[in-house]
């Protein structure tokens, strides 16, 4: 509880308004009593810690107050009991609380956060009697920027939660390397890795993707068989309770053992990612992390012979972008992007804006890194039949690629290694690093039964 009373205490520092903040409604499917399930806005998390549905907070000067409507006496028919407005305005130590009625008196100069969903925005605009909306201006931007300050550097509850959805990550990937050499399809091995999630009463932080089509990026459907000489492409991550995430990503062979070409190929990402991480530490910039990943995947292609020319032409033309198309990572926390609900302003610093260049477009962090920070570092590399396609027909492009030695790596179509990284005072901490990385350590953890 001390940390989420510092947060507050921290808001009302730099926020110069009082502030209003929704937890969200439930979102129904196809008719109204049957919802998704519930996850309440990570701003509102942030601050109580509570995944409390159609509830609002109002935070001035440090202090709480719980706005919530008690659920009739008919709900307990459905639900079984529920709790009162006064245990939870106890739990989250409030200075009070109301029912929604009286938010009306709350609201005159309160600064917001739209939410993602329309419905729940148009709540806060009916309330707040005018348009709740981005791109954000005025007290709105002011309260953004400072709830950035504050998520960005992680104070240790955060900490705590988010290696608690680290250690559950890892045993579900475990779980799923240790099925893979039985389970005949790839929902096989989802499933085996979902029920480690859910039989310790975790959630899912995003769509799984565990996939034999890893140059997919987003495959979210798992409908192939397993082939022997297939690798999968898993990205799962755990989400705590109290709504903060991992994100992990590992390529195993299905067979167990890796072919020489994607073992070739894996010994690229992984001195790409071993080498980005190692620049980790204070007031190193994102963007040269990203850069050291797509050197190092640039100078590994051109080993192989897949890629051809000279070494300061192919990065100066970012060439290895054709294989590695997005960015080396992002910010972790409630989010397992990090705050992208605030568009680009939690992920790049004041004034900086995307690049338009291939590859560079894609990375969503462009801030010099501090202590305390969590990012992800995901190099990965990818057969895009798309992107092949376009590069092939681009003359300028398409001589840095020697197509015939791509042809000989016709069994990797893509593969990515993630892990998620803490930012300490001299340099980093691999959060997920007990999970097996290493070539050899993979092998035998998926081998051995
Ligand atoms: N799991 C989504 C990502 O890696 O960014
Ligand atoms: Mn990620
Ligand atoms: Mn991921």
């Amino acid at each position: 509880m001390n940390d989420l009373l510092a947060r507050r205490r921290g808001l009302a520092k730099t926020c110069s308004h009082p502030v209003l903040l929704w937890a969200g409604s439930r979102v129904s499917r196809n008719f109204a009593a049957n919802t998704y399930p519930f996850r309440a806005s990570s701003h509102f998390l942030y601050f109580t810690g509570l995944n409390l549905a159609e509830a609002v907070i109002y935070l001035e000067a440090g202090n709480l107050i719980l706005f919530w409507d008690e659920l009739p006496e008919s709900a307990a028919l459905w639900h079984g009991d529920s709790p009162t407005r006064a245990q939870l305005a106890d739990q989250l130590q409030a200075q009070a609380s109301y029912p929604h009625s009286e938010l009306f008196r709350f609201t005159a100069n309160a600064a917001t956060i739209p939410l993602v969903n329309l419905g729940d925005r148009l709540d806060q605009a009916t309330c707040l009697n005018h348009p709740v909306e981005f791109p954000l201006s005025g007290r709105d931007l002011e309260l953004a920027e400072a709830i950035i300050q504050l998520r960005l550097i992680h104070d240790s509850l955060a900490l705590t939660e988010i290696s608690q959805a680290i250690e559950l990550t890892i045993r579900a990937h475990q779980a799923g390397m240790k099925a893979t050499p039985t389970a005949k399809t790839e929902a096989k091995v989802r499933a085996w890795m979902e029920q480690v999630v859910a039989v310790n009463q975790f959630n899912l932080a995003y769509i799984s993707i565990v996939t034999t089509q890893g140059q997919v990026l987003h495959q979210e459907f798992s409908p192939h068989p397993l082939r022997p000489g297939d690798l999968l492409l898993v990205d799962l991550g755990a989400e705590t309770p109290a709504g903060w995430a991992a994100d992990i990503t590992r390529t195993w062979p299905v067979s167990g053992k890796f072919s020489g070409t994607q073992r070739a190929i894996y010994e690229v990402v992984l001195a790409a990612q071993t080498q980005a991480i190692a620049a980790i530490k204070p007031g190193v910039e994102f963007w040269d992390i990203h850069g050291i990943a797509l050197r190092v995947m640039t100078e590994g292609l051109l080993a192989l012979g897949i890629l051809q020319g000279d070494l300061s032409d192919l990065l100066a033309g970012d060439v290895a972008t054709v294989f590695f198309p997005h960015g080396i990572g992002h910010l972790l926390g409630l989010d397992v992007h990090d705050m992208e609900d605030l568009g680009d302003l939690a992920g790049y610093a004041p004034g900086r804006t995307r690049s338009p260049k291939p590859g560079w477009q894609y990375l969503r962090l462009h801030r010099p890194l501090q202590e305390n920070m969590v990012v992800t570092v995901e190099p990965g590399f990818y057969q895009i039949p798309q992107l092949l396609e376009k590069a092939r027909l681009d003359p300028g492009l398409g001589q840095w690629i020697n197509w015939a030695v791509l042809g000989q790596f016709a069994d990797v179509k893509g593969m990515r290694i993630e892990d998620d990284v803490l930012v300490t005072a001299t340099g980093f901490q691999v959060l997920s690093q007990a999970l097996p990385r290493d070539l050899p350590d993979l092998e035998a953890f998926v081998s051995e039964q």
